[in-house]
């Protein structure tokens, strides 16, 4: 069997090494895995440090689409992936997410009948102002093999039509779902010890025995509003002053950019004198594991961060209006704060007060990776 793989943002590379982990390690000989990098994400740490930690194999396509608007990037790397696929002539293509990659290459991909593999199908935020919702909305209707990792994202697809007791041949008009558990889930357990031993971030930032926040920004609802931007900036300002804690940012390059033209003056005099507030570059992923499991909290936009920050049993504020991660939000462990100084403050207070203590497994077992590919394969999705 031939896989195509299509992946071009950061959270893309990490989800795809497990799936490429699994396929190396159960189905060598059995399935060939072609990988195309659509080159939404291109700087070293952005890209390339993942595939050098994470042992990804090389792509064989960069589609080397860089950064852009919506349409203007989602379509050429629909343009650009169709003539790989062309040539490729794959029996399935595997997309991850919801991200611009993600739906240029299911809609590249189903419009010429080869079928789509979805990982991490079924998330909804309801709130299609969010861009990523509008692809995993899309992506989803064209796919003909759908796999979540939670019991809401599966509850989801059932609720917009999907069928649970659909049965093989699976097509795109007759597709099969799964609830299966987290690929990034398989990572964190997998990666967790490597990553304790090798990773030298904790004495780079001298924080071996500190206590620290983790902080992650880069949601267009934040990097392009300024009043958010400087709300939030304002508030972890605050509160790593009256707390004298460290607070950790590896700042993705959007954030990185917007600051400087979208904080006020004296907000960004305050923050580079602020010594209890770092930032950093993008770190490896190896570097973020080791951050996630040693800080006290997690404060993030990311939705990838938000379910390692359970994987590592951290309490966790969303700096969004909404998730799709919301077993995390009922379970009391992740609390939506939005943009709001005080919401912020009040709930990092009682997170520290009384920090959650319950985190059932519901990720899956550490495994889902292998199942996937399983299905994939014995599926016939190729004769
Ligand atoms: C994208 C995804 C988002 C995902 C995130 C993961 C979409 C619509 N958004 O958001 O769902 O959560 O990736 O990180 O697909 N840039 C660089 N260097 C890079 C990459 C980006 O400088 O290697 C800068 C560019 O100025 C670019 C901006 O970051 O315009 C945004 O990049 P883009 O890929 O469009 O969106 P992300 O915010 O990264
Ligand atoms: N991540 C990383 N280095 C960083 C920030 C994040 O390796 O500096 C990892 C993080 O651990 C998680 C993934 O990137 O596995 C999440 O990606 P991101 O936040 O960019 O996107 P999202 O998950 O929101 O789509």
């Amino acid at each position: 069997m031939k896989i195509v793989t299509i992946a071009g943002a950061r959270p893309q590379f990490i989800k795809a090494a497990a799936i490429s982990r699994a396929i190396r390690k159960h189905f060598s000989g059995r399935i060939e895995e072609i990988i195309v990098h659509s080159g939404q994400h291109y700087d070293d740490n952005m890209s390339r440090v993942f595939f050098e930690e994470l042992e990804i194999p090389h792509p064989s396509h960069n589609l080397e689409v860089g950064s852009g608007a919506h349409g203007h990037q989602t379509g050429e790397i629909m343009k650009r992936t169709e003539q790989v696929l062309l040539t490729e002539k794959p029996d399935a293509v595997i997309v991850y997410g919801d991200t611009n990659t993600t739906l240029a290459g299911a809609v590249a991909a189903a419009k010429l009948l080869i079928p789509v593999v979805h990982i991490e199908a079924g998330l909804r935020s309801f709130n299609k102002s969010m861009p990523e919702e509008i692809n995993r909305i899309l992506c989803d209707h064209v796919s003909t093999l759908l796999f979540s990792p939670t019991r809401t994202g599966f509850q989801n697809l059932v609720r917009e039509g999907f069928d649970p007791a659909a049965k093989p041949p699976y097509t795109s008009d007759n597709p099969g779902i799964y609830h299966c558990g987290d690929v990034m889930y398989d990572n964190a357990l997998y990666y967790a010890e490597k990553a304790g031993r090798s990773s030298k971030i904790l004495s780079n930032l001298s924080l071996e025995n500190k206590k620290f926040i983790l902080c992650t920004i880069h949601r267009d609802s934040n990097t392009d509003r300024t009043d958010r931007l400087n709300a939030i900036f304002n508030t972890l300002d605050e509160i790593a002053r009256q707390h004298s804690i460290d607070v950790i940012i590896p700042l993705h390059p959007r954030t990185q950019k917007m600051l400087p033209a979208d904080l006020n003056q004296d907000l960004l005099n305050r923050i580079h004198s602020n010594p209890f507030l770092r930032l950093t570059e993008p770190v490896s992923y190896f570097d973020m594991l080791v951050l996630e499991s040693r800080c006290t909290m997690i404060i993030t936009d990311s939705g990838g961060v938000q379910k390692e920050s359970y994987f590592f049993k951290k309490p966790c504020l969303v700096l969004r209006s909404e998730s799709e991660w919301k077993e995390l939000t009922e379970l009391g462990t992740t609390r939506i704060v939005d943009a709001d100084k005080s919401l912020i403050i009040n709930t990092y207070k009682e997170f520290i007060k009384n920090p959650p203590a319950d985190f059932p497994p519901i990720f899956g077992d550490g495994h889902a990776s292998e199942f996937i590919v399983g299905e994939i394969y014995h599926q016939d999705l190729w004769k």
